[in-house]
């Protein structure tokens, strides 16, 4: 996408959802599940049939888009294997897909989802139901005060990227890991070596990405990584797949272009009440994301953090 674009995107979408709203919107728990309520119906639709609500990592185009969406779920599994580890726990589980799959994958390993929006939990439940080695509850991952067990795996895909402060949930989840347990977590951040965004479209078009995705910024992993609040844990990797998520990024883009080709049949439809604001947002998000990887500023990482 070039700049031009840039411009003429951030202007269609301000029109069509109202400037106003997108600027002012603050999130809250409540905004974030009633996004992923009001999308869930589009991911499996136009992303996952099985519920991933995640970007597929590629390394090849002959890699089937399932396979792609498993690759984070696939490197638990290793980890689970390489350790002989029994008891792991999802952060903001979704529709339950990284998490019944793995518990299909190892029957011996009991599983926990947990996840803020309750059609979600819905959704993995009966989507496990014939297995017995896993629970999904509804949950908020900043309160959760009501799970009592030490995990050795704690995990979170695409999830951690809602909280204003991630170092700080990453401190609370560490007092629930096992001693050489590992927390796992796949996300998007700003680059330690982003150049500040100073065009106002490009800033703009960051604006746009967060709202599309129910986030009030993305956390600067830099920042992250120097926290003093991880000061008693390990950061044993970080490594970058977003050349790896950017083919199916794009692809999402495109399909956002083709959308926003009928700027007045979306508004239209949005007044009437007959699409919801999520399915906007979500567009939003595919038009910008691939851009703002592109030019630098933001990267999709995963890290592993253990115990000191
Ligand atoms: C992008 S989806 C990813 C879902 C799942 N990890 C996957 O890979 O398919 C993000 C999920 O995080 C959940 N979430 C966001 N904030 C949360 C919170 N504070 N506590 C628990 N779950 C949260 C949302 O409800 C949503 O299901």
């Amino acid at each position: 996408m070039k700049h031009e674009e840039l411009e003429k995107y951030c202007k269609l979408i301000h029109h069509i959802s109202g400037k106003e709203i997108v600027e002012k919107e603050e999130v809250s728990n409540n905004v974030v599940s009633d996004y992923y309520s009001k999308s869930a119906f589009f991911y499996k639709k136009f992303h996952s049939k099985e519920g991933a609500m995640h970007l597929p990592i590629s390394f090849s185009n002959k890699d089937s888009h399932t396979s792609k969406l498993l690759y984070q779920a696939d490197s638990i599994h290793n980890t689970i294997q390489e350790h002989g580890f029994s008891k792991v726990l999802e952060l903001g589980c979704g529709m339950g897909f990284n998490s019944t799959y793995l518990a299909e994958k190892n029957p011996n390993v009991k599983f926990t989802g947990v996840d803020l929006t309750p059609n979600n939990i819905k959704e993995a439940q009966n989507n496990a139901k014939e297995l017995s080695n896993i629970t999904f509850r509804q949950m908020d991952f900043d309160n959760m005060a009501d799970l009592e067990d030490q995990y050795d795996v704690i995990f979170a895909v695409e999830t951690l990227c809602h909280s204003t402060d991630v170092a700080q949930v990453i401190a609370n989840i560490s007092r629930r890991l096992s001693s050489n347990g590992k927390i796992i977590i796949y996300d998007g951040y700003v680059r330690p070596d982003a150049v500040p965004l100073t065009d106002t479209f490009e800033k703009q078009a960051y604006q746009l990405l967060s709202w599309g995705f129910a986030m009030t910024e993305f956390q600067d992993l830099g920042a992250l990584q120097s926290s003093s609040k991880l000061e008693h844990l390990k950061i044993e990797e970080v490594k970058d797949y977003s050349e790896n998520v950017l083919p199916n990024y794009k692809a999402f883009q495109r399909g956002a272009i083709k959308a926003f080709k009928y700027p007045r049949i979306l508004k239209l439809l949005l007044n009437m009440k007959l699409i919801s604001m999520a399915l906007i947002k979500q567009m939003s998000a595919g038009l910008f994301g691939p851009y703002l990887i592109q030019k630098g500023y933001l990267g999709y990482y995963k890290l592993v953090i253990s115990k000191k």
